[in-house]
Formats: C-alpha cells, sequence, structure tokens
C-alpha cells in the first residue's frame, strides 16, 4: 500500500482522496514534530509539506523510499531541492491558484500602511475618537504614486494590475526583462537602485536565494525616500529585519508591512513597539478556495505520479 505523509491539518476534506492510501495525517493546526516525521518518512512514498517543515539531507536521507514532495506553497526555499532531485525525488510546488490571493494580501497591506488603517481602528477601538479634525490620522496617497516591485514573476505582475486601478507609476527590477507584462501593465524595468531610491512604495514578492538573500539592508533604506513605505510578502530573509526596525525607528523611511519574517516565526522584538509598521503572521495565500485549490493540486500531483507516473506541470 502506497504511503503518503502529509505534515499539517489543510483546509480541505482529503481522507477520501486517499482512500486505498496509508495516510500519515498531522491532523493538528501545529507543525509535525520533526522526530515524528523522520520517522514516518521511512517508508513513505510521498511527503507533502509545509514551508515551516525543512526538508533537508537529514530527513531526505531518512525516506529511502521516496518518490515525490509536493510544498503547500509556492515558495520551497524550506526545501533542499538539488539533494531531493539528487536522490531521484520530484519536486512540486503549488503555484498559478494562489497568484492572486497572494498579491491582494501584499496590495491590503500596502494600502493599509499608506491609510494607516490598522492605527486609526486601534485608536477607535480605545475610545479615542472624540470628533473629526483635519489632521487625524494623515496618510500618504497611492494614486499616480510610483511602485517598485522587487520579483515580477506571476505574483509581482498580478499585484502591478491592482496597482492599475490607482493609476501608480509601476517600475520593476530583476534578472529578466518581462517585455510582454511591461506592455500590458505599462511597467518600466529599471535597476535596483533606481527602484530603491525613486519608488513612493517598495514591495517585494520575490522568492529567497542566494542573489535576494538580505537585498534590503541598512545601506538599501537609506537609498529610499524618507516617504518611503516598505512591503514585504516574498520570504523573510531578504530582508535583514534588524536594519528594517532601525530604519522605521528612526525615519529613514516612514513605514513598512510585513507577512513574513527573516527568523519566521520569530519576530524582531523593536518591530512591536512601532506604529508604522503593520506585521501580519504570514497570510500571503490564505483565502479559504485558494487554501482548497493548493490541497487539490497537492493531492492531484501526487496521485497522478505515484498512480500514473505523471510528471506534474507544478514540478520544480
Ligand atoms: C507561499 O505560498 O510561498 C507564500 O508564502 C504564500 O503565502
Amino acid at each position: 500500500m502506497r504511503k503518503v505523509v502529509i505534515t499539517q491539518k489543510l483546509p480541505y476534506e482529503l481522507e477520501d482522496d486517499f482512500r486505498g492510501y496509508q495516510l500519515v495525517y498531522n491532523r493538528e493546526d501545529r507543525q509535525m514534530d520533526r522526530a515524528d516525521l523522520l520517522l514516518s518518512l521511512r517508508d513513505a512514498d510521498a511527503l507533502i509539506s509545509m514551508l515551516s517543515d525543512k526538508i533537508d539531507r537529514e530527513l531526505i536521507d531518512a525516506a529511502p523510499d521516496l518518490k515525490i514532495i509536493n510544498n503547500y506553497a509556492v515558495g520551497y526555499n524550506n526545501i533542499d531541492v538539488d539533494y531531493a532531485k539528487g536522490k531521484g525525488i520530484l519536486v512540486c510546488n503549488t503555484p498559478h491558484v494562489l497568484t492572486e490571493t497572494t498579491a491582494e494580501l501584499a496590495f491590503a497591506l500596502m494600502i493599509s500602511v499608506a491609510r494607516r488603517i490598522v492605527e486609526a481602528d486601534k485608536f477607535t477601538r480605545m475610545g479615542n475618537f472624540v470628533g473629526w479634525t483635519p489632521n487625524l490620522f494623515l496618510g500618504t496617497d497611492l494614486y499616480r504614486k510610483r511602485v517598485g516591485i522587487y520579483g515580477f514573476g506571476r505574483i509581482g505582475q498580478a499585484f502591478a494590475r491592482c496597482c492599475r486601478g490607482f493609476e501608480m507609476d509601476i517600475v520593476y527590477t530583476g534578472n529578466t526583462r518581462k517585455y510582454e507584462a511591461e506592455l500590458n501593465l505599462g511597467a518600466r524595468f529599471v535597476d535596483f537602485d533606481e527602484l530603491v531610491s525613486s519608488s513612493d512604495f517598495i514591495v517585494v514578492l520575490a522568492p529567497l536565494n542566494e542573489k535576494t538573500k538580505h537585498a534590503f539592508n541598512l545601506d538599501t533604506f537609506k537609498k529610499m525616500k524618507k516617504t518611503a513605505i516598505f512591503i514585504n510578502a516574498g520570504r523573510g530573509p531578504i530582508v535583514k529585519e534588524s536594519d528594517l526596525a532601525y530604519a522605521l525607528k528612526n525615519g529613514i523611511i516612514r513605514g513598512a508591512g510585513l507577512d513574513v519574517y527573516e527568523y519566521e516565526p520569530e519576530i524582531s522584538e523593536e518591530l512591536f513597539d512601532l506604529d508604522n509598521v503593520i506585521l501580519l503572521p504570514h497570510i500571503g495565500s490564505a483565502s479559504e478556495s485558494t487554501r482548497e485549490e493548493m490541497a487539490k493540486l497537492c493531492i492531484n500531483s501526487v496521485k497522478n505520479y505515484l498512480e500514473k507516473g505523471i510528471i506534474p506541470a507544478n514540478v520544480i
């Protein structure tokens, strides 16, 4: 009987899909214990992992029968992909289905920081709203401002589509020019320095790799406008978090919105004391329908590969 390990409870009833399989399913809404995971992988054929599971050499070596890993995320920096591939294991992710949802979250963060939505909500709940004044919670407009997108893949481009509604001036940077997207979205390619120094909003939607790690550090923040707003819905380690906290505290930039953290789930203490940053618990793809689609994608890839030998389209 084929064995599938799923490391965390998914928001989708999947038991029927795996009828006829040996299913090791962590039905709890918390990360699977590493020791349990190592043990259950000993004779497993497939693994559906979360972005919080570290799928390293030790784990891969502990799973001699493993044929496919499907990460329940589009990012896969938690997996030693080269090592897994070297062992003949297919590694898949969940692209496409979460594109719009993640872009919407990044946009929500951007507008919320710009218009100080969270601060204003706290203020109102505390009973501080005693009457309209011309000075209450003055924010920043998005309309016709420049937005610099770092990571102009599917999610970056979906984010750009949201920005079009506000007639924003869209610039992007990256390793490759996206000519078609430039044409469709009216986006302009600039180099990294121009992006950070000229944008009113800098939005990170890139994957984590050697090149992107710590791309945003104190030097980068110092190049930004004092009024700049920084958003990260990509991966935490792209930003040196202590430098960001320093920049926010010392007025080097105006504000930030974060969905991801350098040492997730740990968050730099200094950030908690700052009103000019919004902190979210990595919910980029967290809509009911998207999380369901992500689950279905993982299930289909695993079953098609194990049962019919079909290489999934979402293979990395
Ligand atoms: C992912 O799936 O990699 C993203 O972090 C979405 O939240």
